[in-house]
């Protein structure tokens, strides 16, 4: 367990934010990183060429420890749906093959594929909400001779319905079928590498569970696809772009690895900065003691709410940084606003009242959201 953290971000006492599902707060070394990036605009004679690669590549390096992956398997990215939109392009699809998606799955995880479906007469497979709440075994189900991808979270991004992708990547493997992942609900929260998963392309925008900027993310590209085809051909990705003075010697070749994928002015003076300190806090406080933190104070959380008809996912089918609380009667139409008015934020998605903690929230967080939700639901 890792005690409360909220004397590294900069939010006052009276707010209850259980809310990093939407939006995490960036810690306060994140924004201050963040300000004198920003600030090197002002005197762009203190950025030299040299500084178009470094950062990035700490970027990198930080972003392949996360998965344990290596460095030139990550490619600079701006969001979720950029990386999605690169597996697609490069994964190829026969007619009558299926994509395998969730219900109610992310839309940045469903449009890109809708497009690829179409232009290669192939079926987008949905697997329905699992009664029992048992995704894996929903999606193993469906997994056959037709599928060609799974294009799959970590866990549910309005419930925390969890996946185990280990016997997921072992039933594709059987098929020959690809794995998409977009990790933007888990990364940084809840433990996996791609030794053991083993994903072709993983995705993760990083300003949620990764504390980072918005508009900053990654995608990890499997050694099989390093030799696919860009959304941009972007001048930095080329083999021997080190050399400002040669540039127009125009290149065929691309830089070796993933960094063909990067996004255009991937050297993102501005933001990198703050996502490499969030990084490294992530790190530093380690990811598994992270989900076994979260995780507890989750199902101390719902101990708390007995007697209140709330109910949620099983630990055993849900991610313990997620608590999707659901009430049978049903929420007040108004909840989240009745919850705000006392600065308590949470999310409502599907049926579902997500909430989503992270380190900052402490002792009276919590209180003070057991007696709302006591008051409110009574
Ligand atoms: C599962 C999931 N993926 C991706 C995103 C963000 O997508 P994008 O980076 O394409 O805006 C979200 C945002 O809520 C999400 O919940």
């Amino acid at each position: 367990m890792i005690d409360s953290q909220r004397h590294l971000f900069d939010i006052p006492e009276g707010v209850a934010f259980f809310n990093a599902g939407y939006m995490s707060p960036l810690p306060k070394a994140s924004a201050e990183a963040g300000e004198i990036a920003l600030r090197r605009k002002s005197t762009p004679w203190v950025l030299s060429p040299n500084d178009f690669f470094t950062e990035t590549e700490e970027f990198r390096k930080l972003a392949a420890q996360l998965i344990q992956a290596n460095a030139s398997d990550i490619a600079v990215i701006p969001s979720a749906s950029y990386g999605l939109a690169i597996a697609a392009k490069n994964i190829s699809l026969n007619a009558g093959e299926e994509i395998l998606v969730l219900e109610d799955q992310f839309p940045s995880n469903i449009y890109c594929w809708q497009r690829a479906a179409k232009e290669n007469d192939a079926i987008i497979k949905t697997v329905p909400m699992p009664e029992d709440r048992n995704w894996t075994q929903a999606v193993l189900s469906l997994i056959s001779e037709k599928t060609a991808v799974a294009s799959l979270p970590h866990n549910h991004w309005a419930d925390g319905g969890l996946l185990d992708l280990v016997q997921i990547r072992k039933a594709l493997d059987k098929v020959g079928a690809k794995l998409v992942l977009d990790t933007t609900q888990s990364l940084g929260a809840m433990p996996l590498s791609v030794k053991d998963v083993r994903p072709n392309f993983l995705v993760a925008a990083a300003y949620k569970w990764l504390l980072s900027p918005y508009s900053t993310g990654f995608l990890y590209v499997a050694p099989d696809y390093q030799n696919g085809i860009p959304l941009e051909e972007n001048w930095l990705n080329r083999k021997g772009s080190e050399d400002f003075s040669g540039l127009v010697n125009y290149q065929d070749e691309y830089q070796p690895g993933a960094v063909r994928y990067d996004m255009g002015e991937r050297a993102n003076f501005a933001l990198i900065p703050s996502a490499i300190a969030s990084f490294q806090q992530i790190l530093d406080w380690g990811i598994d003691n992270i989900q076994a933190t979260l995780a507890k104070r989750n199902a101390s959380l719902m101990n708390e709410l007995s007697g209140t008809g709330l109910t949620a996912i099983p630990d055993h089918f849900r991610a313990g940084h997620f608590l999707g609380l659901e009430y049978e009667a049903g929420f007040p139409e108004n909840i989240l606003e009745q919850l705000a008015a006392e600065k308590i934020y949470v999310s409502k998605r599907g049926n579902s009242l997500r909430v989503t903690p992270h380190l900052y929230n402490n002792d009276n967080d919590y209180e003070r959201l057991i007696g709302a939700l006591r008051r409110i639901l009574k």
